[in-house]
């Protein structure tokens, strides 16, 4: 390459008029003690509790295990079942999708979508042995993990969740599904369980996600690959290739669900893991609506799906795939969005076209379309309909020159200043050769954040402009350097690593959640904001800390903003067992739940979490 990240910084700061000499370690301070964000900072921590800044208070949702339906009998975590913890709430709480209640305060009342990600049986299971899971554990585990729907509400004790409320849901890997688009029925879709390659069972490690402008949520399913086993007792094809190239266990899956279900190993049920990995779209509204798993948006390690319409009404969907050097993408449907109908909107994700970015070295960018004929994606190299593209989207977007990333978790676009987002957790495998304008520090121990004009502001361009947001770490240790934000003084901003998944406020303040700084940046994972806009642009603060080893999730406001949720996902996590986890969050009791917390601004409900 040609240029560093050090001298396209400097070359913008001096084209802007700003000091000479200005690089990223030693910027002019430009920030004021109050501001409009209207916190303070509280320090990295390493505390087995939520801590929040001065001012606010967190509570307690919902936790792992608490009885969603009217039948669900009461968390009893040394008898469990799969059929209670089919009713209960889930493990591993992850995205959280908020939806206001027809005829209720959209401030006081909603349903609230909660993915769960994953299992750990270590802390879930008393006489656990990974290499030899029970049939009991392993359905537990299923029953545990896809999403929630559950009401909650704000009352005198602050936000509670409804038990029993007809709107409750639980989604497992034993819920009826259907396939749709392009990819529905293809060949590589069928198995012994469905010959019409169009029923699927369940969903698999939704991480995070979105929702639409028609009040439906979009699940992500992220980490499928590592719930497949025997990889390589198949035979050299297409089939093993394929699962390869998204990393399918290759001997044992790491939880052994196969030594119960045929599905889970490939030498049985070949084709299974092509039935994941899709953006999953769910009606919150109606407890008996079918999921889809919306084909057209290809088949990644889907981190999210976050939504904004286009100037002309289609629907644009961003979603990243986390991986070392893999890709950002987004979809653009065909048709536009109906603001007067919502049921004709409920096919609008099964046309339309899938891109793949591009980040050239000059700052502009190009959005590929992956499309069945264009350039490379032809019979010669093994496509033969849209649906080969879409369900080998990988390998297709390998062709068309896709920009080779530092794991792209959540990409978001700002609604007050329209720039997209794209979160760039970390990428330890990088080397000096391989460092690219956007991906800038070999060794990305830290993580950073790219800032994406779409032309024209339209989100359905095929054209951007790009800069570096941020470059996280810590600005008071050297061996993190280069570290930048937006130009702000780096010693006036929180430490920060692995940025992960983002909100917006209504000022259109970015609020980053990390998930990884335990073992990046010697503190607990936090909630961290910062200004797009404005003076104080870049200055980044921590505002919550998770207990040990807790990863902060969601995050998600109510409309007005009185309210922030986020979910603490894995605490506790690390290898301890059971009763000798390393956290006692939230009871004070083993075993750690994962759950879902409300912070609100003293001294009540009714302040917005930003502003004064
Ligand atoms: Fe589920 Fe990309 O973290
Ligand atoms: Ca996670
Ligand atoms: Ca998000
Ligand atoms: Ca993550």
């Amino acid at each position: 390459m040609s240029e560093t990240f050090e001298t396209v910084l400097a070359r913008r700061t001096f084209l802007k008029g700003a000091a000479a000499g200005v690089t990223w370690l030693a910027c002019p301070a430009r920030g004021q003690a109050g501001s409009a964000l209207g916190f303070s900072p509280i320090l990295l921590l390493s505390q087995d509790a939520v801590i929040v800044a001065d001012g606010y208070s967190a509570g307690v949702v919902i936790r792992w295990g608490d009885p969603l339906t009217a039948d669900a009998p009461e968390f009893d975590v040394r008898n469990q079942t799969p059929e209670a913890q089919a009713r209960q709430f889930g493990y591993n709480c992850d995205f959280l999708g908020f939806f206001p209640l027809p005829g209720a305060d959209p401030n006081a009342a909603g349903l609230l979508a909660v993915n769960h990600e994953t299992t750990v049986g270590a802390i879930m299971f008393e006489n656990y042995v990974a290499a030899n899971a029970t049939r009991r554990q392993v359905d537990i585990e299923m029953a545990a993990m896809g999403l929630s729907i559950v009401e909650i509400r704000r009352g005198a004790r602050g936000w509670e969740y409804v038990r029993g409320s007809a709107f409750n849901r639980r989604l497992t890997m034993e819920t009826e599904m259907l396939l749709t688009g392009p990819a529905a029925g293809h060949e590589l879709m069928k198995t012994s369980y469905d010959p019409s390659g169009r029923r699927v069972r369940g969903t698999l490690h939704n991480c995070a996600g979105g929702k639409t402008p028609w009040g439906t949520v979009l699940t992500a399913e992220e980490n499928f690959h590592g719930f497949f086993a025997n990889r390589n007792a198949l035979p050299a094809g297409e089939v093993r290739s394929n699962h390869e190239r998204y990393g399918v266990s290759t001997g044992a899956s790491s939880r052994r669900w196969e030594l119960h279900h045929d599905r889970f190993n490939v030498t049985r049920e070949p084709n299974e893991p092509f039935r994941f990995g899709w953006i999953v779209e769910i009606d919150p509204y109606d407890p008996g609506f079918v999921p889809r798993k919306r084909t057209a948006l290809g088949r990644t390690k889907h981190e999210g799906a976050a939504t904004v319409l286009a100037p002309d009404g289609r629907l644009v969907v961003y979603s990243g795939d986390d991986q070392q050097f893999e890709y950002v993408y987004k979809f653009v449907t065909r048709d536009r969005y109906n603001p007067s109908r919502r049921e004709a909107n409920f096919d609008l994700l099964d046309d339309g076209v899938l891109f793949v970015a591009r980040f050239l070295s000059d700052g502009s960018g190009i959005w590929v379309p992956l499309l069945y004929g264009f350039g490379p994606l032809v019979p010669a190299n093994g496509f033969f309909s849209q649906a080969d593209v879409l369900i080998q989207t990988r390998r297709a977007a390998d062709f068309l020159g896709a920009t080779r990333m530092d794991r792209p978790e959540d990409v978001e676009a700002n609604p007050v200043n329209k720039k997209v987002y794209v979160s760039l957790t970390n990428n330890t495998q990088r080397t000096a050769a391989q460092i690219d304008l956007a991906n800038p520090r070999a060794n990305n121990r830290h993580g950073h954040i790219l800032e994406v004009t779409e032309a024209g502001d339209n989100s359905a361009a095929t054209r951007f402009r790009w800069e570096v947001f941020m470059l996280c770490g810590n600005p008071h240790n050297p061996a993190d350097a280069p570290i930048y934000f937006a130009e702000f003084d780096p010693y006036q901003v929180s430490p920060i690593s692995n940025p992960d998944k983002f909100a917006f406020d209504l000022q259109g303040n970015l609020w980053i959640a990390t998930d990884g700084q335990p073992g990046a940046i010697n503190g607990n994972d936090g909630l961290y904001a910062v200004p797009t806009e404005g003076p104080e642009r870049g200055r980044v603060r921590q505002f919550l800390s998770a207990p040990m080893q807790g990863e902060v999730c969601g995050p998600e406001f109510t409309p007005d903003n009185t309210t922030l949720f986020c979910a603490i996902q894995h605490p506790g996590n690390g290898g301890a067992l059971f009763t000798r986890a390393v956290s006692n969050w939230p009871d004070g009791a083993q075993p750690p739940k994962p759950s879902v917390l409300a912070v609100t601004k003293n001294p009540g409900a009714g302040s917005p979490v930003i502003g004064s």
